[in-house]
């Protein structure tokens, strides 16, 4: 028994005094070897009881080396303990960008009507950005003050919409085409609240026999309630582009005071989300597509302003900036 007690009190500090430990029990000449050495001098009424005890004893002295060795051993690279009933140190898990968040859930509804995504460069020429869309050669929309060029005839520049995008399928593929086109897209202009000369877009094209505008109107109808929700109201109004026609600019109910009224909307009940129209025949001609046979309908937004209506982000700079706590609280919406 007292040995018993001694071999459950034992406490070591590294593995030589275990050992040690070890050769003066179970060594050749440890106390419990010579225990089962003067097990035959028991007389044979105790053997029984003395044996198990003795079993037992040495069974003690088995389970603490093992059990002093499993925590000694858990050392790390210098050598210094570990302490494996620590918690760990957590994961950062990352959050998605609200950006992608609002792309991802605008590609899943389209997808939903057919639609599949098509990607181009975000280094592009004049004539996909521009001349293949009907651009007239002295728009302004080329100017230096709008357009990041990055060589001069031929005119090689960044892509100022992922209109682009949709030249680059309807050049590669055949009517019906349903597509939409996600991208960056850059523009010339100051940094603030409500601009940055870095954002994002996401245009739609659909080219078929006999598509109309109220096929489109319909479409945006359903993205619309699709996004924003069941009772959101969508508005038409007559606008311009030069590659559509005729071109239209579609309002949703505003969706912070459900168009009550409010400082987002300005008291009007409506805010701008993107530009649409019918494609311009001498844009089908110029991709290759037959315009008496086909007819379609584009259209195109920014995802940051889509993503401020729905998340209710006041200041578009707060996208780039990597603030882990504006990134953060996108967790939920994972
Ligand atoms: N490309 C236009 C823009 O960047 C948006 C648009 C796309 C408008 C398709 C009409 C049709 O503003």
């Amino acid at each position: 028994q007292q040995l018993l007690n001694e071999v459950e009190a034992f406490k070591a500090d590294n593995l030589q005094q275990v050992e040690e430990f070890r050769i003066k029990l179970l060594g050749k000449k440890g106390s419990i070897t010579q225990l089962f050495a003067e097990f035959k001098n028991v007389p044979v009424e105790q053997k029984k009881e003395i044996g198990q005890k003795i079993n037992v004893l040495k069974d003690a002295v088995q389970d603490k080396i093992s059990s002093i060795k499993e925590v000694l051993e858990n050392k790390d690279e210098e050598g210094e303990k570990v302490d494996i009933t620590r918690p760990g140190t957590q994961n950062e898990i990352g959050t998605r960008h609200p950006i992608s968040l609002v792309k991802n859930e605008m590609i899943s509804i389209f997808k939903k009507l057919g639609f599949s995504v098509a990607e181009g460069p975000e280094i592009e020429d004049d004539w996909h950005v521009f001349g293949a869309l009907n651009f007239p050669p002295e728009h302004p929309a080329r100017d230096m003050q709008d357009t990041f060029f990055i060589e001069k005839n031929p005119d090689i520049l960044l892509r100022t919409h992922t209109s682009s995008i949709q030249v680059r399928t309807m050049q590669t593929q055949k009517p019906p085409i349903r597509v939409v086109c996600p991208g960056r897209v850059f523009r010339n202009e100051a940094i603030s609240a409500r601009a940055h000369c870095i954002f994002h877009q996401i245009e739609g094209l659909y080219i078929d026999e006999n598509v109309s505008f109220a096929d489109l109107k319909q479409t945006l109808l359903y993205f619309a309630k699709e996004l924003f929700g069941e009772n959101v109201k969508i508005r038409l109004r007559p606008s311009y582009f030069p590659f559509t026609e005729p071109s239209a600019e579609m309002d949703v109910s505003c969706t912070i005071c459900g168009g009550k009224g409010c400082n987002v909307c300005k008291h009007t009940g409506w805010l701008e989300i993107m530009g649409c129209g019918m494609v311009d025949p001498n844009v089908l001609e110029a991709c290759g597509i037959d315009s008496k046979k086909y007819s379609g309908y584009a259209f195109g937004m920014g995802l940051e302003r889509i993503a401020m209506l729905k998340y209710e982000i006041r200041d578009l700079r707060l996208y780039f900036e990597n603030d882990v706590r504006f990134l953060k609280q996108f967790k939920s919406a994972l």
